[in-house]
């Protein structure tokens, strides 16, 4: 049955909402849902959710699952060099009815099911956000001691590794030491991890440098397959899991204007919302103007 679980006015598949395929249906993220293709494959779907400040938006950001689509696998394929990800070649036609493909097309890909490695692997190469705070109180970002004189956006001597626990949907994400990740994932897979992320981060960065972008700091999520190979999975480089700056505009001492979500959180922050959910209401112009700055992200990267 193609049933959507809601439509929006015009019709259309409301893809704030989750998806509802024939396939059964494993997980709903804050803005992917996950499919059951057997017990090796599944389907994941980006919808059009958007969460800020961990609370997901009750009003859709037009495309932006398809447009985060397209960037993760721009990414993915170049990145492929550098480590194996969650792939199976199976294209969505292959595992999708005809009647259903409308509702995932150009928003789903067909992934191995992984362990999740339970870390996020942030990579920062500037200061920037909660790094700066943390760095102007204490002279160190997650921890990693610094060199004295950084300004906000300032270049870091070199990227750095700082991980943060993966929390459940509806809680936040804490900062952790390279010690205590590796007393959650093991001390021989938090190097691997660390060290894959930064090479990853690092040919990113020189790619997006050819393109007139800075990538300020990004996530990535690792998984390991049956063998135990540390694979790539997830989302990677979209304006959801990176900042992203135009380089033309970037200079130290000021946050620079994004291609990102910081968009929209500036515009929360200026209604001077708790961040506890429910989230205002977001106007039409703003989640537009949204989406247009995903777009922007996906047109600089790759046209
Ligand atoms: N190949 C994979 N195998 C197993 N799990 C995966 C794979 N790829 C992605 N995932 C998981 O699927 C989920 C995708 O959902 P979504 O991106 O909405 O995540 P979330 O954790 O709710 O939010 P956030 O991205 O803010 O952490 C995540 O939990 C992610 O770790
Ligand atoms: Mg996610």
């Amino acid at each position: 049955m193609v049933t959507p679980v809601s439509f929006a006015k015009d019709g259309s598949p409301d893809m704030t909402t989750p998806t509802s395929l024939s396939l059964k249906k494993i997980y709903s993220g804050k803005v992917r849902d996950l499919y059951e293709i057997d017990d090796k494959r599944m389907l994941m779907v980006a919808t059009d959710r958007l969460s800020a400040f961990d609370v997901i938006l009750d009003e859709p950001i037009p495309e932006k699952g398809k447009i985060l689509t397209s960037i993760s696998n721009f990414w993915f394929d170049k990145l492929a060099g550098v480590v194996p990800n969650h792939f199976t070649g199976d294209k969505v036609e292959d595992v999708v009815s005809a009647a259903e493909l409308p509702l995932v097309e150009g928003r789903a890909v067909v992934a191995k099911r992984l362990k999740p490695v339970a870390v996020e692997a942030i990579v920062r190469g500037y200061i920037v956000g909660s790094g700066w705070k943390e760095y102007q109180k204490s002279g160190t970002v997650c921890g990693i001691q610094l060199p004295a004189g950084l300004k906000e956006a300032s270049k870091l001597p070199a990227p750095i590794f700082t991980p943060s626990t993966k929390a459940a949907v509806g809680d936040h994400d804490e900062n952790i030491s390279f010690e205590q990740c590796q007393a959650i994932i093991g001390a021989e897979l938090a190097e691997k991890v660390r060290d894959t992320a930064i090479a990853l981060y690092s040919a990113a960065v020189e790619y997006a440098a050819t393109r007139g972008i800075i990538i300020a700091d990004t996530k990535f999520e690792f998984g390991l397959d049956e063998d135990g190979t540390l694979t790539l999975m997830d989302e990677v480089l979209t304006p959801d899991s990176s900042r992203f700056w135009p380089a033309e505009s970037y200079a130290e001492g000021s946050n620079p204007p994004s291609f990102d979500k910081q968009f929209v959180r500036d515009w929360l922050e200026s209604t001077g919302w708790n961040k506890q959910a429910p989230a205002p209401t977001v106007p039409a112009d703003v989640a537009q103007k949204t989406a247009d700055k995903y777009r922007e992200a996906l047109t600089k990267l790759t046209a």
